[in-house]
């Protein structure tokens, strides 16, 4: 996790509400995490690295679970066991992703259904998981995580930017459905976030100056500025916005 000071915004009604996260042990996720458990809710995460997602339990109080998302039927079943223990899952936060890079040239199919999987299929699955528990609570609200990638036409990871361009449209395509249940669906899209994996992994001096270029803002997007995103879309105070994509990338042009 960053150093930098903790968000400073309260929303009362997130108190003691049941908040589910996907891919919480690291990056942007463990920022959430952190992000809801300081607003005094009951936070259970699920991811498939067991030492970080227990480092992050640690440090915040939250529950972890490990889970490889691509056992959907796993997944579901920690979903419905949350609620049991906790009072049904009022906020799903859909934040897992995996932006390995691949080749479109060679991907397989089984390589193709891989990248869905890990990047689209459990964030359907965990929707359907926690629906009967926020139908009978009267109220929820699903975040589900996009990708400015697609936006920007960036190659290399073809089975990523598609499940990522996919969930706005799922985010859409469901958003009637649910909001008669009176639960809210919307996309969160960060632009470059500069967590330490993309840290360590790809910006060098060269993606600083695209970076630069790109944002008509010229801080550093940081994990704290997707979170805050997230808790306003969790809350009460966003209880009208839903079936939208909500952009926070420092206005890259
Ligand atoms: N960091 C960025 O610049 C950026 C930009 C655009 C969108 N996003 C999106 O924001 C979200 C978080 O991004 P991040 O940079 O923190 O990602 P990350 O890759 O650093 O972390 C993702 C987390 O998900 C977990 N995970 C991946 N596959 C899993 C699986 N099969 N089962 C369980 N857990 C799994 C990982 O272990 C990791 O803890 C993602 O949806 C990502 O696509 C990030």
């Amino acid at each position: 996790m960053s150093t930098i000071p903790p968000l400073t915004n309260t929303y009362p009604s997130l108190a003691g509400r049941t908040v589910f996260i996907t891919g919480g042990a690291t990056g942007i996720g463990a920022e959430l995490v952190a992000a809801f458990a300081g607003q005094q809710c009951k936070v259970t995460f699920v991811d498939l690295q067991a030492e970080a997602g227990e480092a992050t339990a640690g440090a915040t109080c939250a529950r972890f679970i490990e889970c490889d998302l691509r056992d959907t039927g796993k997944l579901s079943g920690i979903i419905a066991k949350t609620g049991e223990i906790d009072g049904p899952v009022s906020v799903l936060i859909n934040n897992a992703a995996d932006d390995t890079r691949h080749d479109f040239r060679t991907l397989t199919e089984a390589g193709w259904d891989d990248r869905i999987a890990v990047n689209l299929r459990h964030a359907f699955f965990a929707i359907q998981a926690v629906h009967p528990q926020m139908r009978k609570l009267g109220h929820g609200s699903i975040v589900n995580f996009g990708s400015m990638s697609w936006y920007e036409c960036q190659g290399g990871m073809t089975g990523y930017t598609t499940s990522k361009a996919a969930i706005e449209g799922m985010t859409r395509g469901l958003a009637r459905d649910l909001g008669a249940d009176n639960i809210r669906i919307n996309t969160l899209v960060p632009g470059w976030v500069m967590t330490p994996k993309q840290k360590a992994l790809w910006v060098g001096e060269d993606v600083k100056s695209e970076i630069e270029r790109g944002q008509s803002l010229k801080g550093e997007l940081l994990p704290q500025d997707i979170c805050a995103m997230a808790l306003f879309l969790a809350s009460d105070d966003s209880r009208m916005c839903t079936a939208q994509s909500f952009i926070v990338d420092g206005g890259w042009i």
